[in-house]
């Protein structure tokens, strides 16, 4: 399917209705509260982007930057696309934007997990050139978790 014309702008608080009632949509068991979207949304090293669709927001995605062994490391802590969307290229256009904003603020390489039986999750990392480098034994409440590593 081709790209939608979506518009890729950072998030902040007063989304945070919206991003709540996607984030339920895309997790059953894990879904973040929304004390905890707010959480991540105001912390000072986070990164976290909405893709509208018009003025409609569709999509999001939060990440931290981490000081770790003298460097600076990126992990995408969440990323979901409203189920009406998806399969457009909205969750690749929010990795995309949110690495080169990592890169831009000197990362050099940016984590992620998944669930082993996430499909959609797996195909897109992969495809975005991340590769596994790690298990995750009983990492959720019902599956194991894959660690995912890119080098940006
Ligand atoms: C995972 C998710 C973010 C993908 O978003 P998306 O906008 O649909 O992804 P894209 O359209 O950019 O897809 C890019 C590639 O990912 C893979 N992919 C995406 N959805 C897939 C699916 N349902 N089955 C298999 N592969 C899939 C494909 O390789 C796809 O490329 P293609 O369409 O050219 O074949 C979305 O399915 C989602 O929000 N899921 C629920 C939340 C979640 O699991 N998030 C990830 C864990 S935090």
């Amino acid at each position: 399917m081709e790209p939608a014309k979506i518009s890729i702008q950072d998030a902040s608080l007063r989304h945070l209705d919206r991003l709540y009632e996607i984030e339920q949509k895309c997790f059953k068991t894990e879904a973040f509260t929304k004390r905890q979207i707010a959480h991540l949304l105001a912390h000072p090293n986070s990164v976290s982007l909405v893709a509208k669709d018009n003025h409609n927001i569709i999509g999001f995605i939060i990440g931290m930057i981490y000081y770790e062994k003298e460097k600076l490391t990126g992990r995408i802590l969440t990323v979901d696309v409203h189920p009406s969307h998806r399969r457009m290229g909205i969750g690749t256009a929010l990795l995309e934007q949110i690495e080169k904003i990592f890169v831009e603020k000197g990362v050099e390489n940016c984590y992620l997990e998944a669930r082993e039986d996430n499909v959609a999750a797996l195909n897109l990392y992969l495809k975005l050139g991340y590769r596994k480098v790690g298990s995750l034994k009983n990492y959720y409440k019902d599956a194991h978790g894959i660690l995912f590593k890119k080098c940006l």
